[in-house]
């Protein structure tokens, strides 16, 4: 198989896995349900005037809702990439697409990333696995991502225990810090990180922002595994082995969130990994997110059309008014700042 047929077979196996299969981690789960609103029964807000706006990358935008970045690279990612981008443009969402390096090896399979033509006026954000930055990538390359993709923002993803397990993975990840602090320095855009699935620590935020780092999205654990993902994909018993062995690990999402709220000086920070709906970003805001990401749940609305995507994001915008209403938040910035969340049991 030459490299071409390898990429769009990987990418492919990550659309198929993620759509058919089990990808949770073990015995893992993001915590919100650890979390409860305490409702409000006289709210004092008019539902009709709950106003989900905020602005990112100096961009107003309608809702706090971001689609995690997925896909590009095939035919098949065109399509689901022309879906996000038309429905993010229609209902205000922030649209992050998947990883560029497939285009950069390959301009033929640049196409699959042109979607701005779609989305115009809504945030959009390139973006590169960090440790390609050890395997031959550096400004020009990330360059060339962002302009393909017409992006006002570059995410580095951390992805470590992905490529570990991934068959034709790359794991020299040693020095990575040191480049991404040059990156930022060179580099045109902001430039956000992103973890896949294992969650990033205060600590690490900290210092990924004291170096030029504009956004962390701490892509917790509870939602899709991707070592549980690259086992599916994977031939070999030790691998496979060692998948089921990592497969409980990482920081769930509500606690990358409490963490980064009690070390305040984080930037802008995005919460994914494991978000299904509404009232789970919600719960995500009321902990310090700026932004709620979304990734595999909306995946089979994204593969099917625009049109269900459309209806999807309505819901989901629906379920986080609701949220609002019931605690009387009548703004983000409200609920961002709103005491009236606690710990279930405390
Ligand atoms: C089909 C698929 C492809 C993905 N490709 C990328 C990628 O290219 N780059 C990246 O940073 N993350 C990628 N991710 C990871 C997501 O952005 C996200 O961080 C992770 O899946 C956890 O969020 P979730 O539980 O909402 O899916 C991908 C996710 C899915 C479902």
């Amino acid at each position: 198989m030459n490299r071409r047929d390898d990429v769009n077979k990987r990418k492919a196996d990550h659309i198929q896995i993620c759509l058919n299969d089990d990808v949770n981690g073990r015995g893992m789960t993001t915590g919100f349900e650890k979390f409860s609103f305490i409702h409000q029964a006289l709210p004092e807000v008019d539902f009709a005037e709950i106003n989900v706006e905020t602005s990112f990358l100096k961009k107003k935008v309608a809702t706090p809702f971001l689609i995690s970045s997925m896909t590009g690279g095939t035919e098949k990612a065109m399509t689901i990439n022309q879906n996000l981008a038309i429905a993010a443009e229609e209902k205000g969402w922030s649209f992050a697409v998947g990883s560029g390096r497939a285009a950069v090896e390959d301009p033929e399979r640049a196409y699959t990333f042109r979607i701005r033509k779609y989305a115009p006026s809504i945030p959009i954000i390139a973006n590169v696995g960090a440790v390609q930055l050890n395997y031959g990538f550096g400004v020009d390359e990330c360059k060339k991502i962002v302009d393909l993709v017409e992006a006002d923002a570059l995410v580095l993803h951390l992805n470590s225990l992905q490529e570990l397990i991934q068959p034709e993975g790359n794991t020299n990840f040693r020095g990575l810090f040191q480049k991404i602090e040059e990156l930022c320095k060179s580099f045109h855009l902001p430039i956000g990180v992103k973890e896949v699935g294992w969650g990033i620590n205060s600590k690490l935020a900290r210092r990924l922002v004291d170096v030029g780092i504009s956004f962390i999205d701490v892509a917790g654990a509870g939602g899709t595994n991707w070592s549980q993902v690259e086992k599916l994909r994977s031939t070999d018993p030790l691998k496979r082995a060692v998948a089921d062995a990592i497969s409980g690990l990482g920081i769930p999402t509500s606690e990358c969130l409490l963490d980064l709220k009690q070390n305040e000086g984080s930037g802008t920070i995005i919460a994914s990994g494991g978000l299904n709906n509404g009232v789970e970003a919600a719960k995500a805001i009321a902990l310090g997110a700026d932004l709620a990401g979304f990734g595999r749940s909306i995946l089979a609305e994204a593969v099917t059309s625009e049109k269900a995507l459309i209806e999807r994001f309505t819901q989901t915008e629906y379920e986080l008014k609701a949220a609002m209403f019931s605690i009387g938040a009548a703004s983000i910035n409200k609920l961002k700042n709103t005491p009236s969340i606690k710990q279930v049991g405390y």
